[in-house]
């Protein structure tokens, strides 16, 4: 009855623990520490003020028919703004706004794969990228990382072929939570095979902390023409529920994604688009904010976790995210399960690929004293058990 395409249907890998540790609040758990979210968590962070009342004066004002198309003009106007002050000159034509960034990475890998093409993606990468990439019946290659931050330039090289249709990369990475630098490398690289495509994920370009600067693979003028970025607001204005983001890709890109967009969900939510663009519009402090709670957050966490004697981790360069590694040999998921029976909810690396194997993801988004009671128990964990299975290594 279902299509073939669909052998390899599965829910989020990287939501698992998510899954795993409601399951475990129905049946009566309590006081698990949710560090496994790809979200914020502490009631805390919230939308730019300007943005909720968006939304009740849109909809008072009865802002609540279709709008077919390729997003608001004045969204798209700010939009083109934000984009070329991060180095990209972009025109309100060249965005689309979508309904959050992983409907533009599906839809990007829509038009851009054929059966058979090449798609070369990051590992550990975004597992979506793969998921689509599998459903187009595209080969996917992987390339490595020379050290987290810096892509191994002469394997990407190695692997882009005569079918390499497409490149995938996402700075600021996730899980590991660190940018990658060696930008200058990889677009040289690029460059040299002009029929190849690119797909920058710059999710959380706007979270980036001192002194790290996040560079877009677009503000490269030899890739502009073939780079479709990937944003949303989700994690810049704590509008993850919101569901809204937006792409920026050359125009004949763009006009077709838009007849993706018309034939497929119409338009995104009205009301939604008004609270984006009041978001773009808010106050500066909003954002200096977010990033001084953020940064405080990190260096709470990072703190705890460098303290173990077993773990080793670097400290976010951007992103809300700690990439812990587990001694040499240890099973990431056996980790993961007892850490969940200790209450402490994280996410086991190998959900992002098999490089990520022996890592744990975690968010530092929660209140201070739940992530530093979670962190501190994650710690005594892993510091305590020994002769745990290390046949799988996962
Ligand atoms: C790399 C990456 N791309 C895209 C997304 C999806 O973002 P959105 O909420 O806008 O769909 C996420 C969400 O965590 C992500 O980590």
């Amino acid at each position: 009855m279902l299509s073939t395409r669909l052998a390899h249907f599965e829910l989020p890998p990287q939501w698992s623990t998510m899954r795993e540790a409601a399951r475990l609040e129905r049946t009566g758990a309590k006081g698990i520490i949710h560090l496994e979210k790809g979200d914020y968590v502490s009631p805390e962070f919230k939308p730019p003020p300007e943005a909720v009342a968006a939304v009740t004066t849109s909809l008072k004002d009865g802002f609540v028919r279709y709008s077919p198309g390729p997003g608001l003009w004045p969204l798209r106007e700010a939009l083109a703004e934000e984009m070329s002050r991060r180095g990209r000159p972009t025109v309100p034509e060249e965005i689309i706004v979508t309904p959050g960034a992983k409907f533009g990475l599906t839809a990007s890998l829509l038009l851009l794969l054929d059966d058979g093409d090449e798609v070369v993606m990051p590992d550990p990468g975004y597992p979506p990228d793969e998921f689509w990439a599998r459903y187009l019946r595209a080969a996917i290659r992987h390339v490595a990382f020379r050290d987290p931050r810096n892509v191994d330039a002469d394997q990407l090289a190695d692997l882009i072929g005569p079918r390499t249709r497409l490149v995938i990369l996402n700075t600021p990475q996730r899980p590991n939570g660190q940018l990658i630098e060696n930008t200058d490398e990889v677009a040289e690289v690029l460059a040299r095979f002009p029929h190849v495509a690119v797909v920058s994920d710059e999710i959380f370009s706007r979270i980036v902390y001192e002194p790290y600067r996040h560079r877009s693979l677009a503000s490269y003028p030899e890739l502009k023409e073939r780079t479709i970025v990937i944003d949303t607001f989700s994690k810049s204005f704590v509008m993850t529920g919101f569901r809204i983001g937006w792409v920026a890709a050359p125009v004949h890109v763009a006009e077709k994604l838009d007849i993706l967009l018309q034939n497929s969900c119409t338009n995104v939510c009205t009301i939604i688009q008004e609270a984006a663009l009041a978001a773009l519009r808010a106050p500066g402090s909003y954002s200096e904010q977010l990033l001084a709670t953020l940064t405080r957050k990190r260096d709470l966490a990072y703190k705890v976790l460098s303290g173990s004697r077993r773990l080793s981790v670097d400290n976010a360069q951007g992103t809300f995210y700690l990439f812990p590694k587990l001694p040499e040999g240890t099973d990431g998921r056996q980790t993961v399960r007892r850490l969940l029976e200790h209450g402490v909810a994280v996410v086991p690396g190998s959900a992002f690929g098999t490089a990520g194997a022996g890592h744990l993801r975690l968010t530092f988004t929660l209140e201070d004293d739940l992530l530093l009671e979670g962190t501190r128990r994650l710690v005594e964990v892993v510091d305590q058990t020994t002769g745990w299975d290390a046949s799988s290594g996962t």
